[in-house]
């Protein structure tokens, strides 16, 4: 901890004032914000909105799957109230089987009748017994009741090239085939469309601990038969670095860049940056609610340098960046198994999410995909059940409020605006992102990141006359504010009246601790 004199040596130093932890102020900033309304060259791509689904905890079992026998509404086993509530925030993409698990998931066990299926031991999470009741059908059944891409991460690791061969025919051919046949008398005459393919995951750790070339060698090879069948066009991800392996990015887009449509990138923002302890996701302080968004912040770094490499070998940006891993990883709830990954999620996740979903939305050139970790009950999740009942996270109100950011075109921003110093340590205050969706309306998504002072935001609209704006604010009364199953409701969204139109543009008073996302018409 710093003391009180070296905090305030700081504060002269940046010239702002610093309030105590305790403090509860309402002594607002100003910040200065450009939006360039009339330009805007790049869409941002609807799958950096994506989730991810691993076998993992209660993810899959009893997150999405219940089965067909369960008192819990569902649709041939999937649970109906998830479905809805993954619509209403326009899920466009779902990651699957993993994670870790991919490497060790072999698929031709979650086919054909249920009560055939062979079970496995799931080795990375907790040790427990997989009974294959969630497999290739009910997962692309789910993604059809979800309206998203199926995305499928396949088994280099301890699988063959036959049996990744084996997975992509039997799901794209439409002919008479081995594979398509046996998908027949599976019940399923006609073939799915898939889309996005991964090979590997993690492949330089639980996916086969290989070195950058050898896992270079194995991509390309195994790649080589993921074929494209029926009009089917996959779009073929090679297994990427995490945080700052750069070396890994280097070896993969020299020696196998053009066998790739997609290479993935991995950040988890650990709040105490030590794996050891990760931190309470609900009991901390203001020392790590500061360091959780710092940590989270250096997501952009991480992107700005691993997209450079690729700009160097793939100028005309071909191959996406897709951060098909990334959230926040806390220790799990007291009394849970430590292999399950269930963690609470609070306004401070809400925050990592809105911040890094507007680095994603700044990086839209490069970054085609991201994928939250993960979807139900797993680390950063958007959705929380207990038996019967399920609760939406703080995360998932920024996913809603976000939703108006897909498929728009990102808008230039030119922001000056207060820091927000902790002890020795300062991000900007202020985050923004903008877009212009196929309609003309200019949508701003603004996080306030200091948890005791408003921003008084004054916003010029280049080559735009606003007429009518109108908001949604995502805030609460604590910092470890969330839901639980008793207050399912204790933080969400409201609406936000408090931005006005100015002669050149708007202005407004984000709250403290707040996430705010401004529709303006014209
Ligand atoms: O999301 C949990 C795990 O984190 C995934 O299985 C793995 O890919 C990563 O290390």
């Amino acid at each position: 901890m710093a003391t009180p004199v070296k905090t305030s040596i700081v504060a002269a130093l940046l010239g702002v004032m610093i309030l105590s932890p305790d403090s509860v102020a309402t002594e607002s900033k100003t910040a200065q914000l450009t939006i360039k309304a009339d330009q805007g060259k790049v869409v941002i791509d609807r799958n950096v909105y994506g989730h991810f689904a691993e076998h993992l905890g209660r993810c899959i079992y009893g997150g999405f799957w219940v089965g067909q026998d369960s008192d819990i509404p569902n649709t041939r086993g999937i649970r109906n109230d998830v479905v809805q509530a993954l619509r209403e925030i326009k899920i466009p993409v779902l990651r699957w089987p993993g994670g870790c698990f991919a490497d060790e998931y072999h698929w031709k066990d979650g086919i054909g009748p249920r009560e055939n299926r062979p079970t496995m031991v799931n080795t990375h999470w907790g040790g427990v017994t997989e009974n294959n009741h969630f497999g290739t059908h009910e997962f692309l059944d789910l993604c059809e009741q979800l309206g998203c891409e199926p995305y499928i991460s396949g088994n280099l690791g301890s699988g063959t090239i036959e049996e990744m061969a084996d997975w992509v025919e039997y799901i794209t051919f439409d002919g008479k085939s081995p594979m398509a046949d046996l998908r027949r008398r599976n019940g399923r005459e006609q073939p799915w469309k898939l889309k996005y393919f991964g090979v590997g995951n993690e492949n330089w750790g639980c996916g086969g601990n290989m070195r950058a070339e050898y896992y270079a060698d194995q991509y390309k090879r195994y790649q080589t038969y993921v074929k494209n069948f029926s009009g089917n066009r996959i779009f073929k991800i090679a297994c990427g670095a995490s945080d700052v392996n750069y070396n890994w990015t280097e070896v993969l887009m020299t020696q196998a860049g053009r066998h790739m449509d997609g290479l993935s990138l991995h950040y988890y923002t650990i709040p105490t940056g030590s794996w050891r302890d990760k931190g309470s996701a609900t009991k901390f302080g203001e020392a790590l609610w500061h360091a959780t968004s710092r940590r989270a912040l250096e997501i952009d770094t991480l992107i700005t340098k691993h997209a450079a490499l690729m700009d160097q070998h793939d100028p005309r940006r071909r191959i996406g960046l897709m951060v098909d891993e990334w959230g926040v990883w806390h220790n799990v709830e007291p009394g849970t198994n430590p292999g399950f990954l269930y963690q609470q999620n609070t306004l401070r996740d809400a925050m990592v999410a809105a911040l890094s979903l507007n680095v994603f939305n700044h990086h839209a050139a490069r970054v085609k995909m991201a994928n939250l970790a993960q979807t139900i009950n797993v680390l950063q999740a958007v959705i929380l059940t207990e038996g019967a009942k399920m609760l939406l996270t703080p995360t998932y109100h920024v996913y809603y409020l976000y939703r108006v950011h897909h498929d728009a075109t990102l808008l230039p921003t030119e922001l000056t605006g207060p820091q927000y110093v902790f002890e020795s340590h300062q991000i900007p205050a202020l985050n923004v992102s903008a877009s212009r969706d196929k309609a003309g309306k200019v949508h701003v998504s603004l996080v306030n990141t200091d948890p005791h002072r408003a921003i008084e935001l004054h916003a010029q609209l280049q080559g735009m006359k606003a007429k009518r704006i109108t908001g949604q604010v995502l805030t609460g009364a604590e910092m470890t504010a969330h839901n639980t199953f008793e207050k399912p409701t204790a933080v969400e969204p409201a609406p936000f009246g408090d931005a006005q139109v100015t002669e050149g543009g708007f202005r407004t008073t984000l709250p403290a601790k707040s996430v705010v996302v401004l529709a303006i018409e014209n």
